[in-house]
Order: C-alpha cells, then structure tokens, then sequence
C-alpha cells in the first residue's frame, strides 16, 4: 500500500507552497477567531522552523507520511505538540493540494514567460546585424525565394512571442483560489475564503467547492501551452541541425556547445539541439498523460489525480532546460554569410522575380509568365548557369519582349530587397519589426 500510495519522493517540491498556504489559512483561522492568537502563533513558529529545516537539509521527508502536505503536519506535531492539530480546521488535503500546485503552475508559467523573452532578445540581438545578410528561404526544404537571416529568426520572435502570450493567458485563467473548499464541500465555519486568497496573490476564490477540488485544467492549460512551445523550439532545433551539417554550412556553434566523438576526431555534434528538439517528446506525452488521467473522473478528488504532478514537473523541468539551452545556441550561433548569401543565389531562387517582372514590365499573365520563367530556368539548367547569368538571346528566344532590364530583379538581392509588403523579407521591413520587438520587450 505505502510503495502505490506514496508521493513525497515527488511533491516534496511543493514544501514553499504548502508553507505558503498553511500560514494564509493559519493567519485566517486566527483573524476568524477559529483558532486562538496563541494557537496560531505557535503554528507560524513551527512552520518558520520547518522552513529552515527543509533550507538546511534537515527536515526529515519520509515516506510513512506519504506526501508532503502530512509531513508537514507530523513534524509541526513533534515540533510544538497539541496545537498542531489545529492548523488543519476547515481544510482538507484535497483544497490544500489544489492550491499548492496551483501556486506551483502559476510560478512555473511566470518562470517561462521570462524565459521566453530571455530567448527573443536573443533572437532579435542575432536578428539585427543580420537584417541584409541573405540565406535562401524554403518551402519543402528546397530552395525557394531569397530571405534574410533576420527575417528567418525573427519568425521565431513571433512564434515564441505567441507563446509567452499563452502562459500568460494560462496564468490569467488559474489564478483563483482552491482554499477554503475543504474536501469538496466547503466548510461550517466561519472562514474568509477572501482573506486567504488575497494572501496568496490569487484574483478571488473559486467559486464552486467540487470545481475547486478536482479541477485540473489549469494544470492541462499549461501543458498544452508547454507542448505548443516545445513545438517551436523543436522546429529551430531541428534547422540548427540542419544548418550545421558540413552540406549546408550555414552556422556554426562553439565548441562549448556542441559534443565531440569517440571515435571519430572530426565531429562536431549539435547535442545540445537533438536534445532541445527530443525534450518535445516529454513534454507533449506529458499533456496526454495528464489528460488520460483526468479523463472521465467523477466529481470530486479521486486519488488518480495525486498522478498530475509527475508529468507537469517532468515537463516544466524539460521545458525549462530546453529554452535555456536554446537561448544560449541562439547568442552562438555564428552564421557563414558568405556560405548562405551563395546558396541564397543558387536554386533558381529569383525565378518568382522573372515571371514577376514579364508580368508587370509585358503585361502578360502570371500563369503565361510562369509557362516562360520555367523555359528559362530549364535552359540555364541545361547551360549550368543561374537565371542572372543567362545571356540574354536566351532569354529573348524564349520571349522577344525581355530586355536586359529583367536583370536588375534576378539577383537575390534584388529580390529581397523588393519583397517591401508589410511583414516582407526586405531589410527595412525586418528592421521595422525589430524595432517593433525591441520596445516591446524592454
Ligand atoms: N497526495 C495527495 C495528492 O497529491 C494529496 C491529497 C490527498 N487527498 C486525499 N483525499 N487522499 O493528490
């Protein structure tokens, strides 16, 4: 019984928050007249020496008392005696438990949102000297229109940005107070559930004593936030490995940073990043997890619920290393702009920018430009050569109304340069949402 029901090898990080609402409900009880000023100061002393008794190390955490909510009973019991046992009226562990972890959420929400922001400042300070430098864009990972590096790691800043925004949110919605529902029912005495909650920063309390108990949503919230974001940050994990493979060269990271091999003296691997895009795994099982728990339980506490904290600290705990291992590969990183610049040029990538200009400069139809623009990239293909270099007889054999103006759009530059539309890959466009960013974020 004790090896199933036990879990103080698990929540015995919830101690600061379960101190936190022992003394709210202590002070209340006394404010209430529930329990005497004698009683409840004798309860903070206990706590206060319980507290450093965890700092320490001392505190002995043991499994007969099974979580953490009653270890702190049992030694506040040995530590002042009688008065002990009175610290409890009008609570349950099943309100206790709601709040603790409901603090513990709402802190680690708060944690990753400053993460977050920590991650897009890295991301706009690799982003703004790298407003111009080329890199080719892709759809389907195969060359498609010429983009900026800044334009790419900015779309970062955005994703990431929408993420903070769901923590946020997730806090927003948490943030009521369980205490004060007792078991599930609420309590005969005369308790302020006000009180308790303004004491442990929470909006108001809940409003309903069986929601109070067995609601986890907030927990669930939180994970699908966290799945969302480990999401992201595996996608950029994943480019980062992408772009350090010897094939595309785009970036490299110190050797700090990176594992060498065995074996094999040349390596150089993106550890660091498999593992930031791996963590995804954890975190998104830990969202099914915890849902398959709550999952058709009945009204009110079930002890299946004691299973909620496991997957919402393995997650965080993975989460939290993943955006600190990524905000720092992201200050590292140290692009070869030259390298990306080529590739940029290389693929036909200005192709668009032909068809776009017979259409403008001919007035032809887009689908009768595309038809002409990949004659012309098959002729370059068979003569080895990129659009901006193919003579222009070419070209003119292709379609007699192409003048040597067309060149002024073929070359990646150009073409970034003239992708102006709001949100755009043009310099001044990214530099624009930089700035944009910047304030934001100070
Ligand atoms: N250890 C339990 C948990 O984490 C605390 C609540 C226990 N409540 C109960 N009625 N047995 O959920």
């Amino acid at each position: 019984m004790q090896a199933i029901n036990v879990s103080i090898g698990v929540d015995q990080r919830l101690w600061p928050q379960d101190l936190a609402g022992s003394r709210a409900h202590c002070r209340m009880l006394a404010e209430r007249k529930i329990i005497s000023a004698e009683a409840a100061e004798a309860i903070l002393g206990g706590l206060d020496t319980i507290e450093s008794e965890i700092t320490n190390g001392s505190f002995p955490f043991r499994d007969q008392y099974e979580d953490i909510h009653m270890n702190v009973e049992a030694r506040l019991a040995e530590l002042i005696g009688e008065a002990s046992g009175r610290l409890h009226t009008a609570r349950s562990r099943n309100d206790q438990v709601a709040t603790d972890f409901r603090l513990w959420v709402r802190e680690a929400c708060d944690h990753t949102v400053g993460q977050l922001e920590a991650l897009q400042s890295a991301l706009l300070d690799k982003a703004e000297p790298h407003a111009d430098d080329l890199m080719p864009g892709f759809t389907h990972l195969q060359p498609a229109q010429p983009v900026t590096f800044g334009h790419h790691l900015m779309a970062y800043v955005e994703m990431f940005g929408r993420d903070a925004s769901r923590f946020a949110d997730a806090r927003a919605r948490m943030n009521e107070s369980p205490l004060g529902a007792a078991a599930l029912a609420g309590s005969p005495f005369p308790i302020d559930r006000q009180m308790t909650a303004r004491a442990l920063g929470f909006d108001r309390p809940m409003a309903n004593s069986l929601d109070a108990v067995s609601d986890r949503d907030f927990a669930l919230e939180s994970l699908a936030a966290a799945s969302i974001c480990a999401g992201h940050l595996s996608r950029l994990a994943e480019e980062i490995v992408i772009w350090m493979t010897p094939q595309f060269g785009f970036v490299t990271l110190p050797d700090h940073l990176t594992t060498g091999s065995s074996i094999m003296p040349q390596k150089r691997n993106p550890d660091a990043a498999e593992l930031v895009r791996a963590k995804t795994g954890r975190i998104m099982g830990s969202l099914v997890a915890l849902s398959t728990v709550m999952k058709g339980l009945p009204l009110a506490y079930s002890k299946d619920m004691q299973e909620d904290k496991p997957p919402v600290f393995e997650a965080f705990d993975a989460l939290d290393l993943a955006l600190v291992a990524m905000t720092a590969m992201v200050a590292a990183l140290k692009p070869d702009t030259g390298r990306m610049r080529a590739a940029a040029g290389s693929g036909f990538s200005t192709a668009t920018d032909l068809a776009d200009w017979v259409v403008r400069e001919l007035d032809l139809p887009f689908r009768q430009a595309h038809h002409i623009t990949g004659a012309a990239v098959k002729r370059a293909e068979a003569l080895g050569v990129d659009l901006a270099q193919l003579p222009l007889d070419e070209l003119t054999a292709i379609e007699p109304g192409i003048t040597s103006e067309v060149y002024k759009v073929l070359s990646p530059e150009a073409s970034c340069d003239s992708r102006r539309s709001y949100g755009g890959t043009a310099p001044e466009q990214v530099r624009a949402r930089i700035a944009e960013w910047k304030t934001r974020l100070s």
